[in-house]
């Protein structure tokens, strides 16, 4: 079979975007980065596109994205960092094909500031959640989640990059699952 066309969506850094093209390269992944979009022009992951040679695209509203997406048609659409809150309207057609990474252990925290919430919380374990994307903002079927510990001296900052420390290997994996046929979307009962 040919390798698994992905789309990823990001919004900044792209260190999540780094790590499946990392991992399309040296075959962890069956898959091919066919192109990067980000929704602002100054993402700092949009370097590494071009370093890469990758293609890639700034797309600043949803109807340039949903052309985009239409004109490239990739298998896969991982959200890597993607900082924009997409319609049903995008997001129905790729229902099964669309994939986030939350940083956070969902159904806890959802939306922003996942890592400030469970401190306050006095959350014992915190972590990271790849789910298929459906319109209710981080609500879809879970693929896979990785856990980290809070530690008592943890700020918000620390607890992000512990966190961020698990995210790539685990966005890789759950990757893996959706290209090989192994975790199918189901929709929620
Ligand atoms: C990650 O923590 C991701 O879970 C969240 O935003 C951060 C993006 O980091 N949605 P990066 O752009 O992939 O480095």
């Amino acid at each position: 079979m040919n390798p698994a066309r992905i789309a990823v969506l990001i919004s900044g850094r792209g260190s999540n975007m780094q790590a499946i093209h990392q991992a399309c390269v040296n075959g962890d992944l069956d898959a091919e980065v066919i192109s990067v979009i980000s929704s602002h022009a100054k993402a700092g992951g949009l370097d590494y596109a071009r370093q890469q040679g990758l293609s890639h695209h700034v797309a600043s509203d949803e109807t340039s994205l949903e052309q985009l997406l239409q004109s490239l048609s990739p298998d896969w659409i991982a959200l890597a960092g993607y900082m924009r809150i997409l319609s049903a309207t995008l997001v129905n057609p790729w229902l099964g094909r669309m994939i986030n990474i939350h940083p956070s252990l969902l159904p806890k925290y959802p939306g922003l500031n996942t890592h400030a919430r469970a401190l306050s919380d006095g959350a014992s374990e915190h972590g990271a959640t790849v789910h298929f994307v459906t319109e209710e903002l981080d609500a879809g079927p879970i693929i896979q989640q990785a856990r980290v510990p809070v530690l008592p001296d943890d700020t918000a900052d620390t607890l992000a990059a512990r966190v961020l420390g698990i995210e790539h290997a685990l966005y890789v994996d759950a990757l893996r699952l959706c290209v090989n046929g192994v975790a199918r979307f189901q929709q929620p009962a």
